[in-house]
């Protein structure tokens, strides 16, 4: 009775142990560990790549400077049939080079389920999702950045 009461309390301990080991070493996948990184290894860090409040603050300025930042993620979708600088892809008009003003229009009329060529009811649930500001902000995108 004593002896497996003792081998239980020697598995249990042997079974925390190596637990904590494990858990210890663990890694959460995509995020490298900066578990060993202090002292002179978190100082080459700073000096190579700046603290993270300094980076954020970097990142920040960067969006703020940019005037296209609000529509950017949405343009990949746009670029999917459109192509990434507007050139147009087989049946999928080309808006490079046209006038913001030409764009706005033609965006406006989808988002009222109006029709501007034969495949309308394409760009109807593209359109539909847009703001009035997000249209205006493509518009001179395409404009500004996208020549013929
Ligand atoms: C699924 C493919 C697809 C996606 C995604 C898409 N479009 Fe279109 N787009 C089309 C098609 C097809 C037409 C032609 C529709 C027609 O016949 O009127 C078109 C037409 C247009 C036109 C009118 C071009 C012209 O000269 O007649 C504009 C402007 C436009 N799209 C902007 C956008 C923007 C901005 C986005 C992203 C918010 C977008 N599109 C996303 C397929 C797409």
């Amino acid at each position: 009775m004593n002896d497996t009461f003792y081998l239980l309390i020697g598995i249990c301990g042997f079974m925390f142990g190596l637990l904590t080991i494990t858990y210890d070493n663990l890694e959460y996948k995509g995020y490298a560990s900066t578990n060993n990184c202090t002292g002179e290894c978190y100082e080459k860090y700073v000096e190579e790549n700046g603290t993270v409040v300094e980076q954020l603050q970097a990142k920040a300025e960067e969006a703020a400077s940019d005037p296209f930042s609000s529509i950017r993620g949405l343009w990949a979708g746009c670029a999917a049939c459109h192509g990434q600088s507007g050139q147009g892809m087989g049946v999928f008009p080309k808006l490079a080079g046209q006038s913001s003003e030409s764009i706005i229009e033609k965006l406006t009329i989808y988002k009222n389920r109006g029709e501007v060529g034969n495949m309308s009811s394409t760009m109807w649930a593209q359109a539909s999702v847009l703001s009035e500001q997000d249209i205006e902000t493509l518009g001179q995108f395409i404009q500004e950045t996208m020549s013929e």
